[in-house]
């Protein structure tokens, strides 16, 4: 039987406490012992652990955040301390650790497999839903529907008052949130990483496109959804640079940590649910620096180097929907 721990890192999303429920009942169910150390790799260092029996976890299935708080850890690129958390583990008699958390965190992992010959899995838990090797992260339909859900107040009173909004949404430097949430909430325009060309053209097209949208409907409301960290300066700017450019005033509007809270939606639970089960099939069958993940609905383990720092691609149909949706061809018929 072995002593199994569990941590969750970085940014928390709404399904890690689900994943942690999971993998602990899984785990008790054939035996073994589980720990949860706090404060994701903090804890590793500091030490700092709880056991994880079946009442700690039982009623955790609905709440958002993480019964075993996170942290960002940068001291753990210190070798040092990568060395005294494996100290940490080895002293606990620990077979085998489970990373839930997303690319930061897996890369944490990698670091931690040089010091301790223990086994490691890993559980892609992320808003972002920027890591290879699964269609989807827990906490992503979460986060879209929180954020959708906003969206259509916001709608509301930019109806209301005929306004145009620009609206942030998270994703760190990937597109997945603010693609399908501004084609859920039917974003008159959605800028993300996968079509943004340069400042310059981009406001000529925003801005073309708000001025065609006016022309054909009167005035409405009219919302663009924004990826962070994508326009230099951040949405202020580019509210600015509107009315610069072409008097059009908007108003921004920054969703924010709203989206990394909340009840997780059913989606998440279930494969939360499903991964921690894997997981510990993982360790019961001696693996090592894998992380499952869930493909065309089905679970399966991938090698964590093809899940940490590859670029995972947006499918195509989702841009492809937005930009048709977005009335190109209407809009390069009014310019000739
Ligand atoms: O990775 C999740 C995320 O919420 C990103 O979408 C966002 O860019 C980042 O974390 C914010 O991080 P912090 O909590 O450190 O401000």
């Amino acid at each position: 039987l072995k002593n199994i721990a569990i941590l969750t890192s970085g940014g928390d999303a709404p399904g890690m406490n689900a994943a942690i429920r999971s993998c602990t009942l899984a785990a008790l169910h054939y035996g073994h012992k589980v720990f949860g150390f706090l404060h994701g790799f903090k804890g590793l260092i500091n030490n700092e652990f709880i056991l994880l029996e079946e009442q700690k976890v039982r009623d955790i299935i609905h709440c958002g955040g993480t019964i075993l708080k996170s942290a960002r850890c940068p001291e753990f690129l210190d070798e040092n301390n990568q060395q005294l958390a494996a100290d940490h583990l080895d002293n606990l008699n620990i077979d085998a650790l489970i990373v839930i958390g997303g690319d930061g965190s897996f890369c944490g992992m990698l670091a931690l497999n040089k010091h301790y010959k223990g086994q490691l899995i890993a559980l892609p838990g992320t808003i972002d839903n920027d890591v290879d090797g699964t269609d989807h992260t827990i906490g992503f339909a979460t986060a879209v529907n929180t954020a959708i859900d906003a969206i259509d107040k916001i709608r509301d009173t930019a109806d209301a008052f005929e306004r145009v909004f620009v609206i942030e949404v998270m994703g760190r430097h990937s597109g997945f949130l603010a693609l399908n949430v501004g084609i859920a909430s039917g974003a008159e325009q959605v800028i993300t990483f996968e079509n943004f060309k340069n400042p310059g053209v981009e406001l000529q097209n925003i801005a073309e496109h708000i001025k065609l949208c006016k022309e054909k409907r009167g005035a409405s409301s009219y919302l663009i959804v924004a990826a962070e960290n994508l326009w230099p300066q951040g949405i202020d700017q580019l509210c600015n640079d509107l009315q610069n450019y072409a008097n059009i005033t908007c108003t921004p509007c920054i969703l924010g940590y709203i989206q990394r809270g909340g009840s997780p939606v059913p989606k998440d639970r279930i494969m939360a649910t499903k991964m921690g089960v894997a997981a510990i099939d993982a360790i019961i069958n001696g693996k090592t620096m894998v992380m499952i993940g869930e493909v065309s609905a089905t679970i399966v383990e991938v090698k964590i180097k093809y899940a940490v720092r590859h670029k995972k691609q947006v499918n195509g149909d989702l841009l492809m929907a937005q930009n048709s949706i977005l009335d190109i061809a209407e809009l390069a018929k009014i310019n000739k």
